[in-house]
């Protein structure tokens, strides 16, 4: 049984994919771009068995079988990691994530990544990176840009093909650290599998399709020049725009909680009164991303660990594309 174990860094996007043009393929209506994060991160074993030692796939996820639709979703990547390599065989899956799940981490992109490269590894399938990237895009969007260390950009493409991830500066480019305030550890009440397919009913969507467009160069630029002044105001730009569209579908997502106000407030008055440069960022849930330097990281976390609505927060620099461990979790 050849047992393989990766891990993946989750990542925050600091240009965002919200909405889909083909969800069959999780085709995005944009290009975004995002750090792969050091600190949170999923590990994934994965040994391939015939059907006839394993009748069904078995996947464990921090510690409890995975059913109902969180394991068809998974069936359905691993039917297509089995169709391309043309076998039959069942999965044995156990993954483990190093930070809780409802923190405001995306482990769709960690998870999806890990499992992908693992899950191809042990069934000796020769991808390339390009072609995990895409991949792992079938399994969770976001997970495509999971496939690369550093400051990733994940080109929209037009087709299956063309739509991925590749990296833009390595790891060790910029000291930036994300420290994600957490104002809420309740479940969200819509997914973003469920959210990306409303995002076109919002009156604001083709403005913030065309906006994060021109703010992609911008971006690019901000974190060549490793330019926080630069790039903070454009993240907050975008992922506030993503909010709106959010607040403005039908039926509409509002993910904010009132602790989220109070991180976007603080943040801002940091900056203004005490010329602390910290810029925020939010996915699809109400935890407030707080992007700093490195050398204002522990200034930032104190300081937000003192508000009252936060109950903990959780720091990480860029880290690497997925790489193998030898010790497995089963
Ligand atoms: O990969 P998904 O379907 O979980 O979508 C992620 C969506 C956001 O986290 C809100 C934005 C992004 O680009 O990561």
């Amino acid at each position: 049984m050849h047992k393989i174990t990766v891990r993946a860094g989750s990542n925050i996007a600091f240009i965002k994919y919200w909405g889909v043009a083909d969800p069959a393929i999780n085709l995005p209506l944009t290009s975004s771009v995002s750090m792969t994060l050091q600190e949170a991160h999923t590990t994934t074993t994965v040994a391939w068995q015939p059907a006839s030692d394993l009748p069904a796939d078995a996947v464990t996820v921090d510690g409890a079988p995975l059913t109902g639709d969180a394991l068809a979703r998974i069936e359905r990547h691993l039917d297509r990691i089995r169709s391309l390599a043309g076998v039959s065989h069942r999965a044995q899956v156990t993954s483990r994530n190093n930070f809780p799940m409802a923190s405001g981490i995306a482990s769709s992109a960690s998870g999806f990544a890990a499992l992908t490269v693992a899950a191809c590894r042990a069934l000796e399938l020769d991808l390339d990176a390009t072609r995990l990237s895409a991949l792992a895009r079938l399994g969770s969007g976001s997970a495509s840009r999971s496939l690369f260390g550093g400051f990733v950009l994940w080109e929209r493409g037009v087709d299956d093909a063309t739509s991925v991830a590749r990296p833009l500066f390595p790891p060790d480019h910029w000291d930036l650290v994300d420290i994600v305030a957490v104002v809420s550890s309740a479940p969200k009440h819509v997914s973003s599998e469920g959210g990306h397919r409303l995002a076109a009913s919002s009156p604001l969507n083709d403005a913030r399709i065309a906006h994060a467009g021109k703010l992609l160069p911008d971006v690019i630029a901000a974190i060549r020049n490793r330019s926080l002044p630069e790039l903070g105001p454009l993240i907050e730009m975008d992922a506030l725009a993503m909010h709106a569209v959010m607040m403005t579908s039908t039926p509409n997502l509002i993910y904010w909680q009132p602790g989220t106000l109070e991180v976007i407030h603080a943040v801002q008055r940091w900056r203004k009164d005490d010329g602390l440069a910290a810029y925020f960022t939010i996915d699809a849930g109400p935890n407030v991303h707080v992007l700093c330097d490195g050398r204002d990281a522990g200034t930032v976390r104190h300081s937000l660990e003192a508000l009252p609505g936060v109950s903990r927060t959780i720091a990480s620099g860029p880290g690497p594309a997925p790489f193998e461990l030898t010790d497995h979790l089963f």
